[in-house]
């Protein structure tokens, strides 16, 4: 098989290709091939390694598609399977110890005898929670085999020495960043800062960032920020105080202010999100600068449209999100960025 027909695919949340078609133009060479909400195609390079700087994505694969590749067909020809999981496992980026294929008809005698070749000539152990991610599947008219290059998915941050429940997503905070410009400004204030993903998203893609401050009403998680702020290296950078938003609080203007909104899921169950999300607003009102620049990321949309009032506010981004939860289903969340009128 010639190693022209590998492609490499780049798998992200659902709504973020402009974030990760940006992010590919601006730091690597590689041609896209084709794109599509969760997924961009490149051209095949062995140095693949490069791409694990991308910030905006979840995953980078080694993928080849053709009309035939289906599960009977990859049973009786293993050989296309062994040259795909070469090019990883040889690359020695990671170390590999378990493996799992998914696949319709996981039972099938074909998959099995997948499976089992893979097992043996790898020296891996199937395992659910596994290494090595195998995936054949129809992707629009052609069969696609693709291997995950990398055991951890890149949304997996080493700065993440705790993970707060309800924390972000860290691809979703890059492009929240990324679409308030964070790059150009100086200034950056994080309401409802958590465990610190968007403030140390900004703080690493940002080194002409001047301040950088975040608050949160929530001693604990405000202890959490401050042990993965520590740990990204960011701790002259980056100040953490705790407010409350129904204080209005005044700590200066802004020419950036993000804000992942509390919604009732896990966080801040039994408030009254209306209350909550206009005392948002207005103290947004007062410390952005007027110029300046306000990202939100929020799963009660609709309820922060309704509060956001558009005599004095215009909405310049809305974009729409899909994300897996951890139970089977999906969050339907959307990005925001206004500017004052
Ligand atoms: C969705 S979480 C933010 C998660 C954060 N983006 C992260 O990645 O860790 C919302 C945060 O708002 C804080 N919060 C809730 N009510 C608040 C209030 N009235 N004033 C200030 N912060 C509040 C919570 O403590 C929580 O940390």
């Amino acid at each position: 098989m010639n190693k022209n027909n590998f492609k490499i695919k780049l798998s992200f949340v659902k709504g973020l290709n402009k974030i990760v078609v940006k992010e590919v133009k601006e730091k690597t060479s590689y041609k896209i091939l084709e794109q599509g909400v969760d997924f961009v195609y490149l051209n095949f390079d062995k140095n693949f390694g490069k791409l694990f700087v991308l910030k905006s994505i979840g995953s980078v694969s080694i993928v080849l598609n053709d009309l035939l590749y289906n599960p009977a067909y990859l049973s009786k020809h293993k050989s296309i399977l062994k040259e795909v999981i070469d090019e990883i496992i040889n690359k020695k980026i990671d170390k590999f110890s378990t493996f799992k294929v998914s696949c319709a008809g996981l039972d099938s005698p074909e998959v099995k005898s997948i499976s089992k070749y893979i097992g043996d000539e790898f020296k891996l152990k199937e395992n659910v929670e596994a290494d090595l991610k195998i995936n054949i599947a129809k992707v629009n008219d052609l069969w696609e085999v693709s291997v995950q290059a990398t055991r951890r998915p890149l949304s997996f941050r080493s700065y993440k020495i705790v993970n707060m429940s309800g924390a972000m997503d860290p691809t979703i905070a890059y492009a929240l960043n990324e679409y308030c410009n964070v790059k150009k400004k100086k200034t950056y204030l994080n309401a409802f800062s958590g465990s610190a993903t968007l403030l140390i998203e900004a703080g690493l893609s940002s080194q002409d960032l001047e301040t950088l401050v975040g608050f949160d009403n929530d001693k604990s998680h405000l202890t959490l920020a401050y042990q993965n702020i520590k740990q990204a290296g960011l701790i002259r950078r980056i100040k953490l105080l705790e407010h409350d938003i129904y204080e209005q609080p005044k700590i200066g203007k802004f020419d950036v202010i993000v804000a992942d909104l509390p919604f009732g899921m896990v966080i801040s169950k039994n408030e009254d999100l209306e209350k909550m999300y206009t005392a948002f607003v207005n103290f947004a009102e007062n410390s952005l600068e007027e110029k300046g620049v306000l990202g939100v990321y929020t799963n009660e949309y609709r309820l922060f449209k309704e509060v956001l009032d558009l005599s004095k506010w215009k909405i310049i981004e809305e974009v729409d999100l899909k994300l897996p939860t951890n139970v089977n289903s999906y969050l339907y969340p959307k990005i925001f960025v206004c500017k004052k009128i």
